[in-house]
């Protein structure tokens, strides 16, 4: 073999790779995204994944950010945190995007922050509330609330509010949302004066909770505090109630999603959760942004949805203000959030990197969703 027909091979190999992994156009900007499109949490992937198209097409319907076109890779992560690790590193090592936006659960944000710090790419959660997503490094985001907040938000809700003095928990297990949520309310309501009679768990996927139910049935509490996603919680309000437990139900975040009254039904109806926003906001903003949602998908936009689109816009926009599109750039610019009015409400990024904002209370009526009190921080 001779020298020249190495280096030929050599040369050709080296445009074939380059031809293969760069699927970039010069006039596009790559983003990447994260969730669980399909699996038990499926509707919050979709959501999320409807708002931040739509946020990408209002831009690039009027010409794109730094003249150039935002495009979106999103890879379903089944939900499972291994995947979420796995679909990240693809991101950031072949499709090579300046910055991610997911996911929404906790635990699979949790499972991928760290490649994403690694790399040093910008990461931004629209929806994970677990405070230790955004402890991972200084390149994680999140433009929502935080647990510790929203715990208390429950508790004083249930204790002021409806005036329930007697409370059991049922969390999942496996979930560090749920634990952590759990953590918080337990406390805080213990803080101002309620009762906790029993604390009890189960893991996602599990179908029959009438072990657990019908041992809190024997405590007769006045409120359950079911800190869960939307599949388990449907089907523990319908077993609970098939058990003739009465208490009313309350839960955060998770319970969020139209698939929420189609597995509890009647069961649901009445009971309450912690949000982000409401559809009965009257800011002209939010109305706006349903509008366009609800013409562009024929459905009305749940919290994720809301939240996708405001964390898409906030990426925009660092992306925008950017002196380049380098990644520790844009990361800095995103650092940089401040007062950005979001349809989930005004949204400054603290130097923790979390949002700090309001939540609302809604209550479940139907496929419709009550809008009860604001709470801010
Ligand atoms: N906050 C939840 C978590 O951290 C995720 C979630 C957000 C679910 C918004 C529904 C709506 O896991």
């Amino acid at each position: 073999m001779n020298n020249k027909f190495l280096k030929n091979v050599v040369f050709t190999l080296v445009v074939l790779t380059s031809l293969f992994g760069c699927t970039k156009k010069d006039n596009e900007i790559l983003i990447g995204e994260y969730g669980a499109l399909t699996g038990n949490d499926a509707s919050f992937g979709q959501s999320t994944n409807k708002g931040i198209r739509m946020a990408f097409d209002e831009y690039n319907s009027t010409g794109g950010i730094k003249g150039k076109q935002l495009k979106l890779i999103s890879y379903d992560d089944q939900g499972k945190p291994e995947e979420a690790a796995a679909v990240v590193k693809r991101l950031i090592t072949q499709d090579k995007v300046v910055a991610i936006l997911g996911e929404v659960a906790s635990s699979r944000s949790l499972a991928a922050a760290g490649i994403a710090q690694q790399y040093k790419v910008p990461m931004i959660s629209p929806a994970s509330t677990n405070p230790k997503v955004t402890q991972v490094g200084d390149y994680i985001f999140r433009s929502c609330f935080i647990d510790p907040f929203q715990g208390k938000v429950g508790a004083k809700f249930a204790f002021d509010n409806l005036k329930l003095k007697k409370a059991t928990v049922l969390r999942d297990i496996k979930n560090d949302y749920s634990v952590g949520l759990a953590d918080v309310f337990v406390e805080e309501y213990k803080k101002l004066g309620g009762e906790i009679l029993s604390d009890m768990s189960y893991q996602a996927g599990d179908v029959d909770f009438k072990a657990q139910l019908t041992e809190m049935k024997s405590k007769n509490p006045e409120v359950i505090f079911i800190p869960g996603y939307y599949t388990e919680v449907g089907l523990i309000a319908r077993q609970a109630r098939e058990l003739g437990i009465k208490a009313i139900l309350l839960g955060g975040d998770g319970w969020d999603g139209d698939k929420l009254s189609e597995i509890g039904k009647d069961a649901i109806n009445g009971q309450y959760y912690s949000n982000h926003y409401t559809t009965e906001s009257t800011d002209p903003l939010v109305q706006e942004f349903i509008g366009k949602f609800k013409t562009k998908y024929k459905e009305t936009p749940d919290a994720m949805a809301a939240l996708g689109y405001d964390t898409a816009r906030i990426l925009a926009e660092a992306i925008q203000r950017a002196e380049s599109l380098g990644s520790d750039k844009i990361r800095n610019e995103i650092a940089k959030t401040k007062d950005f009015v979001g349809v989930t409400g005004k949204i400054t990024l603290n130097e923790f990197r979390n949002a700090e904002k309001g939540a609302v209370i809604v209550q479940v009526d139907n496929e419709k969703r009550k809008f009860i009190t604001t709470v801010n921080p």
